[in-house]
């Protein structure tokens, strides 16, 4: 079998994908994808162009017309740009959280957006974060790594992260949000939340973002 270069990170919301990845990826000299940006800015989009966000049509035909983009800004991390405007800032927005997942379950919309994961990943070696990598739109990458925690440490850190952030939240509302983006992604009929039967499962309850990292390290280098 002819595995791809790609290290694809799954698992549901706040488990850590994006943290643990970022730093993986700078490990390893591969680049970084975190692919719920996309839907994000998919989603911000739509809100945006005031497109029916019950229209599979509608969105399927506006994420054709999107162009994406991720530049790194010295100091400043990635941007994700659409159509050239530095959308980055939005993707946390309350509306972007309370849609992305409806967005993201229409067939349309994944068709497009997995077109152009697999693009960027043809260019070079990349660790990839979401929530089909290593089951859909990677189903041959080299290694599968599916993050886990509880729901009450998951919104516990995504309290913390959106707190930093300077968003008004409350822990209850973090957690019932998580839940329900959660029950979505994983009843949906495409690309639904589920670990690859070959991933290797992680359970990060109790552990730093590094240590978590020197698991993977050690999962990879083991081969
Ligand atoms: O950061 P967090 O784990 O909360 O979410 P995210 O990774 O930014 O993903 C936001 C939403 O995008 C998810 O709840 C999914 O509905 C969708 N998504 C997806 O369907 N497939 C992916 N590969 C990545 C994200």
């Amino acid at each position: 079998m002819r595995l791809t270069g790609v290290i694809a990170i799954d698992g549901p919301a706040a488990s850590g994908k994006t943290a643990v990845g970022r730093i993986l990826a700078q490990r390893l000299r591969h680049k970084f994808l975190d692919t719920g940006s996309m839907y994000r800015a998919t989603t911000w989009m739509a809100l945006k162009k005031g497109v029916d966000l019950t229209s599979e049509e509608e969105l399927s035909r506006l994420v054709r017309e999107l162009k994406m983009e991720i530049i790194s800004v010295p100091g400043d991390g990635e941007r994700l740009l659409v159509n050239g405007e530095d959308v980055t800032g939005r993707l946390r927005d309350t509306q972007v959280e309370k849609w992305v997942s409806p967005v993201s379950k229409v067939l349309g919309v994944r068709r497009a957006l997995i077109k152009e994961q697999r693009r960027l990943a043809r260019r070079e070696k990349m660790v990839m974060a979401g929530r089909d990598i290593g089951t859909v739109v990677f189903p041959k990458a080299q290694f599968k790594i599916f993050l886990m925690a509880s729901p009450e440490e998951r919104a516990r850190r995504r309290y913390l992260e959106l707190e930093n952030l300077g968003h008004p939240v409350s822990y209850a509302a973090v957690l019932e949000e998580l839940n329900r983006r959660d029950r979505m992604d994983t009843e949906r009929r495409y690309s639904p939340l589920k670990p690859a039967t070959d991933a290797h499962v992680l359970d990060t309850e109790g552990f730093t973002i590094e240590e978590v990292v020197d698991r993977i390290m050690a999962f990879i280098e083991g081969r």
